[in-house]
Parts: structure tokens; C-alpha cells; sequence
């Protein structure tokens, strides 16, 4: 019979080496396990959220149906009105699913940037013009300032960075008052693009403030489903700016504001 070939820990120096690494060993599993418990947190109040988003919309749709099928189809006061509040359910459903699924995407790393030299003045034009019938609605008016009157150049996944413009304005409107202003302003710091997206809405209120950009988190939550919103768009924002190892900020004042800045990296203006 053969025991192990390894030599016997005889000396203390030995001993306090493997006492050392097993010390360390156990240290690294619990520090694992912890993690793991914290993923596992994470997962089930994420899966917790999406669920209780999803309810909303599909109990709607089944009330307007049942309605539908119980008489409703032949009544002319019921019949299209409820299809159409339907439908907007179903477009809820679409917009939750689809912010899902960039969050998720940018939640993995798997979102692969396109980068590109693009000009940030003519995106912010065109996600002005894209948003004009929105922000009619609530009579807002767009201003974009470039003091230089140039176009910037800054590189980025443009497609992302328009998502992130998109949402900033989006917000500006839902949160901003009627007949208020929507502002975005593009300034050269150097090797630095400077974006801001100010408006004169509601504000957030400074104990909500550290809490915006987490998923699911809103100030006045029916408020934000009424119109719209998932509670996803600024942790999607964060995500992308941070994807481009980049930095977004937000000062806000309750009744008078918000402002949401983040950088880009600069090319040479041409
Ligand atoms: N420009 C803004 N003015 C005031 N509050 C804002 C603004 N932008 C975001 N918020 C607050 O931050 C919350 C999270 O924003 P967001 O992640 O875009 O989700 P939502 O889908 O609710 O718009 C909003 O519900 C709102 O309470
Ligand atoms: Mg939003």
C-alpha cells in the first residue's frame, strides 16, 4: 500500500502556510456565497418588478375584452372605444418588453457598441423633430444651444446615444410643465463633449435624487404609468452613457427643474 507521495507538513512554517491558504480559501467561498445571495436578491425583485409591470396592461386587456364579449361588441358607445384603450395596453406591454430587453442586453455586456464620429448637434435636432408632436401636447417648446454654431464632432454608437437623447426629452415632457421649455445645450470641454437636457418641469425632490437611475424606481409611480413611463428609461441612459465609459449627472430642484449632463468623447470639429 502507498501513501501519499507528498512530504509531510513537518515543519511549522509549513503548517502556518497551509493554515493560510485555507484561511483564504474559506474568506474567497464566503465572499462567493455572498455574492451568489445577492444575485439571487437581485434576480427575484427584478423578476418581482416585471411581473407586477406586466399585470397592469394584461388585466386591462382582459377587462376590455370580457367586456367586449359580454354585450359590448353591438353597443356602438362601448365597441371602439374599448379596442382602442386595448390597444394602448398592448402598446404598453411593447414598450415595457422592449426596455426590458435593452436592459437586460446592457445589464449583460452583450450589447455591442457601433462606434462612430457622428455630429451630436444634427442628433439633438433630429430627436427634437422626432419628439415635436409630443411636446405639443403639452405645449413645450424645444431650444438647442451650441454657442459655437458648428457641428460636434463626438464618437459613440449613435443609434445608443439617440436612445439616450430620446429618453432625457421624453422625460422632460412627461415631468414638465405645460407651456414650459425643454432645452438642450452642447458644449466643447476640450477632448469632451458637454450635453444637457434642462427643463423647467416638476423637479425631483433631493431624497429621491440618488434613486433615479435604478430600474423600476419612480418619484410618483401612478403618475409615471399614467403617462407612459416604465421606470426604466434612466437606468437604460446610465447603462449606455456608462457603456461609453462616460459620466451622467442630474441636478434637480423640486417645483423649478431638472437637469440631466453627461460627456462625450470629442473628435475635431470639421
Ligand atoms: N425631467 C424630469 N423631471 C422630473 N422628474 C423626472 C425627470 N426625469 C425623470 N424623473 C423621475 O425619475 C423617475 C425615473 O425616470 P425613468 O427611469 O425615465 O422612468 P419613467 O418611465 O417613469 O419615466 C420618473 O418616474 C420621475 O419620477
Ligand atoms: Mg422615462
Amino acid at each position: 500500500m502507498e501513501f501519499s507521495e507528498g512530504k509531510n507538513p513537518s515543519t511549522t512554517d509549513e503548517i502556518g502556510e497551509l493554515e493560510k491558504s485555507a484561511k483564504s480559501w474559506i474568506a474567497e467561498r464566503a465572499a462567493e456565497i455572498e455574492q451568489l445571495q445577492r444575485h439571487e436578491s437581485y434576480r427575484k425583485e427584478f423578476l418581482g418588478n416585471v411581473s407586477h409591470e406586466l399585470k397592469t396592461p394584461i388585466f386591462n386587456i382582459q377587462g376590455y375584452i370580457s367586456t367586449l364579449l359580454d354585450g359590448g361588441l353591438d353597443d356602438p358607445k362601448i365597441n371602439r372605444p374599448f379596442l382602442v384603450k386595448a390597444e394602448k395596453s398592448v402598446e404598453r406591454m411593447i414598450n415595457i418588453v422592449d426596455d426590458l430587453q435593452s436592459i437586460s442586453q446592457l445589464e449583460r455586456g452583450v450589447l455591442e457598441l457601433h462606434e462612430e464620429w457622428f455630429d451630436i448637434v444634427a442628433l439633438a435636432k433630429d430627436v427634437f423633430d422626432a419628439m415635436e408632436l409630443k411636446a405639443k401636447e403639452r405645449n413645450i417648446t424645444f431650444e438647442l444651444v451650441n454657442d459655437l454654431e458648428l457641428p460636434i464632432i463626438v464618437n459613440g454608437d449613435k443609434f445608443r446615444i439617440r436612445q439616450v437623447l430620446v429618453n432625457l426629452v421624453v422625460n422632460s415632457i412627461r415631468y414638465g410643465k405645460e407651456n414650459g421649455v425643454t432645452r438642450i445645450k452642447i458644449n466643447d470641454i476640450g477632448d469632451k463633449s458637454f450635453v444637457e437636457v434642462t427643463d423647467n418641469g416638476i423637479g425631483i425632490a433631493k431624497e429621491h435624487l440618488p434613486r433615479i437611475f435604478e430600474r423600476f424606481y419612480r418619484v410618483d409611480k401612478s403618475r409615471s404609468r399614467e403617462l407612459g413611463g416604465t421606470g426604466l428609461g434612466l437606468a437604460i441612459v446610465k447603462h449606455i452613457i456608462e457603456a461609453h465609459n462616460q459620466k451622467i449627472s442630474v441636478l434637480s430642484t423640486e417645483g423649478v427643474g431638472s437637469v440631466f449632463s453627461f460627456t462625450l468623447k470629442m473628435g475635431s470639429t470639421t
